[in-house]
């Protein structure tokens, strides 16, 4: 194997989703301990406060101590080079979180034990099945007072649609919580826990070794025999194909915060996992082994300096190795470029790289070029990617500039900040040229959006709430159809028939309700939940 071949196969890209305070932070920083990536516990969390204080990034996250975008980070494990993307969760829940999810090859999901599967798990869930990726489950803060693991497990089934596999389990949990029972190697983790450290220590014991009740009680010995005895009767047997295609998942107990479970979890997920997987493009399957550079653009970052309002393009390397010095071609522009400035986050720090390999995630310096789903390619081998999918927004504003005599700056401010895929923007058949219907995923991107068109574009917005919540694309299968015109349709008061700037037809709705009634009424109508990709 060459060493570039070696470079590839050790690489490691996947996304954590959770839904938030589940312990994302808590586990993403558990996993850069071990990587020797940060030196101290806390440094990954602190940085959300400490971040105002040293980035020029946009005023808005200094002002809430927060980052708007996704991040990503790399770090080395036991021979393993690792990407993990992030996929921020509170407020700053965007579309970018969605996009974030194309570049991943795998998904680790982190579900709170007392709580299950959660809104936002579901939504991240979703776009991960969609791409039948492999998503390994960490059921979190055994810890603490849980709910059955059972009934955890038939939840993540019966709401995900997903097989599961319990790789270790759980014996008690809170105060009572003494440890894991390895199915594999069939010996009990025991688990003991530190009353003021933050930190757990575990001791491995054969299941059939007599010590074992001794130290984890009668009851439990035998709660936890009876309980092996179901697993192994009634789960399904595991199998590697089905979770390489997502539809079992390995899942884990342990506890992030004392530090439980989470390394066998972390190797266990390695072994698992593949090197970075293909990606089409038309007919084409693009490798990763495949000799010659390719990625594409997944998300873009505006105004990292508010001085040259400049962009960070973000992209995925599909094949090959990344030379900082060789031109690559850029489909969508029809122009040969050299990327600049191409950097990487290496946990909390940034660094400009002179190659990267099929797998990793660079940022290149944007002058404005870029869109969100852009291929860059070798000049010799010309190909485009498959689209990246536009994912439905869940808030919805009407705006205008209040100024008139603003209306040019204010539709070009919308319609950039449109283009670097922050915002959707629609229109209906009676908008008139100074208004437009924005769509967010996550309402963050509103307040981000007046704040932008205010300090770039020098307008101030007029803005009025939408009731809906919900949005589909209008599928047509002849593309040259006639487009559909409200009179052609029945809705409800509460749905509305919009068009996108490209010339898509889709329809707003203000409940699920509403869509199972337009759908019904309306014969022939297909409705997507997803825009403009084919998987
Ligand atoms: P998130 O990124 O998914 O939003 O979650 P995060 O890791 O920030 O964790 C949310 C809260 O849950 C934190 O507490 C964290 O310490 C706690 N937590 C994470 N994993 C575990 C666990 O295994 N057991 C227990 N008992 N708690 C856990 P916090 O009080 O919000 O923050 P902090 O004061 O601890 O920093």
């Amino acid at each position: 194997m060459s060493q570039y071949e070696a470079e590839i196969k050790r690489r490691r890209t996947f996304a954590i989703i959770s839904h938030p305070d589940a312990g994302k932070t808590t586990l993403t920083e558990k996993f850069l301990l071990y990587g020797g990536a940060i030196a101290q516990a806390g440094q990954v969390k602190g940085k959300k406060n400490t971040r105002a204080a040293t980035s020029d990034w946009m005023e808005i996250e200094k002002q809430r101590g927060i980052s708007v975008t996704s991040s990503v980070m790399q770090f080395q494990y036991e021979g393993f080079c690792i990407n993990i993307l992030d996929t921020p969760g509170h407020q700053d829940f965007s579309e970018d979180t969605y996009r974030t999810l194309m570049a991943a090859d795998s998904a680790v999901m982190v579900i709170d034990a007392a709580k299950g599967v959660e809104a936002q798990t579901r939504k991240l869930f979703k776009v991960c099945a969609m791409r039948d990726i492999p998503i390994f489950t960490f059921v979190n803060k055994m810890d603490r007072e849980t709910r059955d693991p059972f009934e955890l497990c038939e939840e993540l089934e019966k709401e995900l649609g997903i097989d599961t596999y319990a790789m270790n389990w759980p014996i008690g949990c809170g105060k009572e919580f003494k440890g894991v029972y390895d199915r594999q190697n069939r010996k009990v983790i025991h688990f003991t826990s530190n009353t003021n450290a933050k930190a757990a220590t575990a001791t491995q014991i054969e299941v059939d070794d007599p010590a074992l009740a001794e130290l984890i009680g009668q009851t439990k010995h035998s709660q936890l025999v009876d309980e092996i005895e179901l697993l192994d009767g009634a789960s399904c047997d595991f199998d590697m194909e089905r979770v390489r295609h997502g539809k079992l998942s390995p899942v884990f107990f342990g506890s992030a915060l004392t530090n439980f479970g989470v390394e066998p979890f972390l190797e266990e997920f390695l072994r698992m996992t593949t090197a970075p997987l293909p990606r089409k493009a038309g007919d084409t399957v693009i490798d990763c082994f495949d000799e010659d550079f390719s990625a594409f653009v997944f998300k873009i970052q505006a105004n990292m300096n508010k001085a040259h309002r400049d962009r960070i393009a973000f992209m995925r390397v599909v094949s090959g190795r990344f030379d900082a010095e060789k031109e690559v071609y850029h489909m969508q522009g029809s122009k040969k470029l050299r990327l600049s400035r191409p950097q990487q986050l290496m946990a909390a720090e940034r660094e400009i790289i002179e190659e990267a390999y099929a797998g990793d995630i660079i940022g290149v310096f944007d002058p404005g070029i870029f869109s969100i789903g852009d291929t860059l390619c070798a000049p010799s081998k010309k190909f485009t990617f498959d689209p990246i999918p536009t994912f439905a927004p869940e808030h919805f504003q009407r705006i205008r500039s209040i100024d008139t005599m603003k209306r040019k700056q204010f539709l070009k401010g919308v319609e950039q900040i449109a283009q670097e895929g922050a915002i959707q923007i629609f229109k209906t058949p009676y908008t008139g040229m100074e208004e437009v219907i924005v769509g967010v995923v996550g309402t963050l991107q509103f307040d981000v959006l007046e704040y932008r068109l205010r300090s770039e574009y020098n307008v101030e917005l007029y803005k009025e709430g939408l009731p809906y919540e919900y949005l589909r694309w209008v599928v047509r299968e002849d593309e040259n159809a006639e487009p559909l015109k409200e009179e052609d349709l029945l809705l409800p008061n509460d749905a509305k028939l919009v068009e996108d700037y490209k010339g898509n037809q889709l329809i707003l709705f203000a409940s699920q309700w509403s869509i199972q009634w337009v759908t019904e009424r309306n014969k022939g109508l297909v409705l997507a939940e997803f825009g403009g990709a084919k998987f």
